[in-house]
């Protein structure tokens, strides 16, 4: 239990409960036992909006039940498409529409703190054709790029107005017959690719994508289940054709538990004296898996055990233990396979020896907030000594991090990066606007205090 403030919801509180006052973060503590991670965020939208669109029936367990895929949800249902209420530990049944059968909104789309939502969704209605939509969202997703999804949509015949120039929600989509083309995509992001395949289902001709470096492949996987008729390639699979015309059908899927949830333990686990950790069920799709190879370059205690396949995704369980860590360096085609680890990597640089190097990261200024002002501005706060760059930062390892006063920002994975932190910190923290968690994994809290009990 939680020594100071008793500000720490109670298991059965609801996340929320978070929101009002700063949450107190004890240090000292550390960690045994086993988790249980949520269900993959990536996963659980594409299961959502595939399921939507294919006839019949779509089963999915272990749906993420988080702020993010039920704002998909809530999207779906405003246009037409039956889904079941979203619990924890209760099968998602949603009943397909087809490919052409969303109705047109009567009121625009929230798509909430969600990027995956609002980008797939713009490439899913831009070819629904004589039908108007609008989408928005939270005052962050409002400030986030979606010109990266407009413009390639655009290629194909797609109608997005928005703000500044159409790259700023709310957006407006007006459905048009889309046509197949040829799209090179600046940035490695599995978002804009997957808004382009989703379009690429109703245009007139086949659509190829090609991506400076391959990111998370989770569509691919999962349209093809579903039947679509898509061909990967290239250098390291960073081409995608789909070719127009294949009926999608409902299937079962099984969602596994989100390595981006995984990863807060796997560093609280390294960093934390004493500490043994397993994280069970963890989906280890290699397009996800950087953290992992940068965690064993760090000399990071960890092993993989159970190792299987499930519904197309391989799956395993992951043991931790705390230990010395060397510093790291990465940049370049990893970044696309840990981009929401790096804050939490950023934390594990700080108890590495040495100076660790994070560049060609500068996607992380567009994510929820700008994660390395983020991160910089509260590490700094405990005492980090570290340098931000326009596309990274350098973190000189070894330094105690003291408690301090956080502040999530908002964002869910600045929040609990900064709960590991203040694991290993000298003296209690406290963090404002704890309740951002809720938007990937509402049981953070909960699980925190179960495993330092
Ligand atoms: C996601 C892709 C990534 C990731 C986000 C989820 C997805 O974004 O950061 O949390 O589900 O496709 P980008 O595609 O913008 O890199």
């Amino acid at each position: 239990m939680p020594t100071s403030q008793a500000a720490m919801p109670s298991p059965s509180a609801p996340a929320a409960g978070a929101s009002a006052a700063s949450l107190a973060l004890p240090a000292g503590a550390s960690l045994r036992g086993q988790v249980q991670v949520p269900g993959d965020k990536s996963i659980s939208h594409r299961a959502l909006l595939f399921g939507a669109i294919a006839e019949g029936e779509t089963r999915i367990e272990g749906l993420l039940p988080a702020e993010d895929p039920l704002s998909t949800a809530a999207c779906l249902r405003a246009m037409g498409v039956e889904v079941s209420p979203i619990r924890a530990g209760e099968p998602v049944l949603v009943r397909g529409v087809g490919l052409d059968g969303f109705q047109e909104p009567a009121d625009i789309l929230d798509c909430g703190n969600s990027g995956t939502t609002m980008r797939l969704m713009l490439g899913l209605l831009a070819g629904r054709q004589g039908r108007h939509f609008v989408l928005s969202g939270d005052a962050s997703l409002r400030g986030r790029p979606m010109a990266r999804v407009a413009k390639p949509l655009a290629q194909m015949g797609a109608q997005i107005h928005g703000r500044s120039g159409g790259n700023l929600a709310p957006l407006a989509v007006l459905g048009q017959q889309l046509q197949g083309a040829n799209i090179a995509t600046p940035v490695a992001s599995a978002q804009v690719k997957s808004a382009i395949l989703l379009a690429a289902l109703t245009a007139s001709g086949p659509t190829t994508v090609v991506e400076p470096a391959q990111s998370r492949d989770h569509s691919e996987r999962m349209l093809r289940a579903f039947g679509a008729d898509l061909v990967v390639g290239g250098h390291n699979n960073t081409t995608v054709t789909l070719t127009p015309g294949a009926r999608l059908h409902g299937q079962q899927v099984v969602v596994p538990g989100d390595i981006s949830s995984a990863a807060f333990w796997l560093v609280a686990g390294a960093i934390t004296p004493g500490a043994e950790l397993t994280v069970q069920n963890v989906g280890l799709n290699p397009s996800r898996t950087g953290v992992l190879d940068v965690l064993e370059q760090m000399g990071a205690r960890i092993k993989v055990i159970n190792q299987r396949d499930v519904a197309g995704e391989p799956v395993g369980d992951l043991q931790v233990s705390h230990g010395p860590l060397r510093a790291f360096s990465i940049d370049g085609e990893i970044i696309p396979r840990l981009v929401d680890e790096i804050p939490v990597l950023a934390v594990a640089a700080c108890c590495a020896e040495g100076v660790s190097r994070i560049a060609g990261a500068a996607e992380l200024r567009v994510k929820e907030t700008d994660r390395l002002a983020v991160m910089a501005r509260q590490l700094r706060a405990m005492g980090a000594q570290l340098e931000e760059l326009a596309d990274g930062m350098t973190i000189n390892g070894g330094v105690q991090l003291h408690g301090a006063q956080l502040d999530s920002e908002t964002d869910h994975r600045v929040a609990m990066s900064l709960a590991v932190a203040s694991l290993v910190a000298k003296g209690n923290s406290s963090l404002a606007r704890a309740d951002a968690a809720a938007v990937s994994y509402p049981n953070f809290w909960q699980d925190l205090e179960r495993l330092r009990a």
